[in-house]
């Protein structure tokens, strides 16, 4: 029995975008230091256009002592001088454009850097004081105020609460240098709505929201009883700090200025959220007054499992529908295991633990980047969004063995070196096949690559078929005349181990079982494996077809 789910209507770029996710430290390097820059981004704006992207959403690029990869802000309106100037930042928006390619720039507004002014100024002040009420002070409990307000604990490992000289506590849920705004507090609400006013006037089209969910926290401060992990956050009810109803008051707010800029300056503006919540809460972030979308962390979680991923699928489509949003897809980020390494490994891995003490083999490469190309031709057909992280389209794996002295991530820290963290899908992207830090930039990479990491750069795939890039190229292009707003999505029941569907005269099938599948009729337009021939669909293969 077919099934069709509707898609909800409406023409704005950001319901079909294809965003490609930039982590600046990591891209391109002009200036030869080691670390990525703006002018390296923007040098590779023509091969963003080639690929076909629509958008690129830039990971934090402002002032920041690097504690947490630039997501510990010192300045919410400048750039690194590491990573350029704000002229730098004008001229690849504007070049971007130029290139039909829009700009989201990333927002962290659930805390600053310790060296942002505010809380400069907060621990130079006294307790009670207006500087320190933009942060979240107490005092401890105890005898003299020597254990934390609440045993709350930081998402990267350890207590979420640090003592200042003066005996105070301050909260932070991630890491020590990253102190926890307190947004009941008007200065601050006012801020950011003059934050997302200053980068809209700067050009930019869109924002990606940081820890959306984590905004508010309980008044009365209570003990919780799990410790929350990262990728776990949110699914506790009524938890005193993650995903709680006061968070939507926020999102319309800002809601409010972008659609009031949207008016003024007659361009679509968007924001999405960055909200690691149960999936019966993402539609309260999209309802038509607050954030444009969300990000689909739910499927990113699925195992290789048709019936889990089917159900998925089914649930973000139906659910972005009922409050007017569009479906996310998105498989690999800066915080998770690259999605080739996590298809190539066995079910239930523990990827941490894997990246600490497992055999690098443990991982069936081929078949990782296999899967990895069957699912993105799945979800580039489907109705919504696609963000791609970079690398992905070169095929890039999670970087197994960096030692332990190069590790810069806070988890690494945090958790008392018992977990990596997430320098393994940060490490600065292969660009030619050879050359210093394979054509990254002239000065070497901030973190050490691969030295196989060439058969896998850009000019070794380029024009190549069959390569990685070139299947992304062609299904990149393909998507756009044939998929885009091609409308609502029916189920085709085909086989048991297929996810099959149709839309507006296209099929889409992905055989995750291990045996093959008949072609249906129809004229076959792309295969993610190109070995595939015309009659059957190998396993972990995709095709695009054509009905007669
Ligand atoms: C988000 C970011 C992550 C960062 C954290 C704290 O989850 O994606 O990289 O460490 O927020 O800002």
């Amino acid at each position: 029995m077919s099934e069709t789910i509707h898609v909800a209507a409406g023409n704005e770029w950001w319901r079909n975008a294809v965003v490609y996710q930039v982590y600046p430290r990591s891209f391109a390097d002009a200036n030869g230091d080691g670390t990525g820059d703006v002018e390296g981004i923007r040098s590779r704006i023509p091969y963003l256009a080639q690929l076909g992207v629509n958008a690129i959403w830039m990971n934090p690029w402002y002032p920041s002592p690097l504690l947490d990869g630039g997501y510990d802000v010192a300045d919410y309106r400048s750039i690194a001088p590491m990573f350029g100037t704000l002229d730098d930042a004008k001229r690849l928006i504007a070049d971007a454009h130029d290139a039909g390619i829009r700009v989201i720039v990333d927002l962290v507004p659930n805390h600053t850097s310790w060296d942002h002014k505010w809380f400069v100024e907060a621990v130079a002040a006294t307790p009670g004081s207006a500087a320190r009420d933009r942060y979240i002070f107490r005092d401890g409990k105890g005898e003299n105020g020597e254990l934390p307000p609440t045993n709350w604990s930081s998402v990267f490992g350890g207590p979420a609460w640090s003592r200042c000289e003066d005996g105070q506590w301050y909260l932070h849920l991630f890491d020590i240098s990253q102190p926890d705004l307190n947004w009941t507090n008007p200065e601050v609400r006012a801020e950011f709505c003059d934050i997302f006013r200053f980068w809209v006037d700067l050009g930019a089209d869109g924002f990606r929201v940081d820890v959306s969910h984590g905004l508010i926290k309980d008044p009365d401060f209570p003990d919780v009883d799990l410790a929350s992990e990262i990728l776990t956050v949110g699914h506790i009810e009524n938890h005193p700090h993650w995903d709680r109803d006061e968070v939507h008051e926020i999102n319309r707010e800002w809601r409010a200025v972008l659609d009031a800029k949207e008016v003024e300056l007659g361009r679509e503006l968007m924001m999405v959220a960055e909200a690691w919540v149960k999936p019966e809460s993402v539609p309260l972030y999209l309802r038509p007054d607050e954030y444009h979308q969300s990000f689909n962390f739910d499927f990113l979680g699925c195992p290789w499992d048709v019936g889990q991923m089917r159900a998925s699928i089914n649930r973000a489509l139906v659910d972005a529908a009922s409050v007017g949003s569009s479906a996310t897809w998105v498989l690999s980020n800066h915080d998770v295991v690259r999605h080739a390494t996590r298809y190539g490994l066995p079910g239930g891995t523990d990827y941490q633990e894997w990246l600490m003490h497992g055999s690098p083999e443990l991982c069936d490469h081929t078949l990782g980047v296999q899967r990895a190309r069957a699912v993105t031709m799945m979800l580039l057909a489907l109705p919504g969004s696609t963000y791609i992280y970079q690398g992905e389209e070169l095929g890039l794996h999670e970087v197994h063995g960096l030692p332990h002295e190069v590790l810069d991530d806070p988890v690494w820290r945090r958790s008392e070196h018992t977990r990596k963290g997430r320098d393994g899908c940060r490490v600065p992207i292969p660009w030619t096949t050879a050359g210093s830090s394979f054509g990254f930039g002239s000065g070497g990479s901030w973190l050490p690559q691969p030295s196989d990491w060439g058969a896998q750069s850009v000019e070794a795939q380029d024009g190549v078929p069959g390569s990685v890039l070139e299947l992304y190229r062609s299904a990149l292009a393909l998507r756009a005349s044939s998929w885009v707003n091609s409308g609502d999505l029916t189920w085709v029941e085909l086989d048991p181990y297929a996810i099959a569907f149709e839309r507006n005269g296209y099929l889409c099938i992905t055989n995750f079982g291990d045996s093959e599948i008949q072609l249906p009729d129809g004229d076959l337009l792309l295969a993610s494996d190109n070995s595939a021939d015309t009659t059957t669909i190998a396993a972990n293969t995709t095709v695009w077809m054509r009905r007669p």
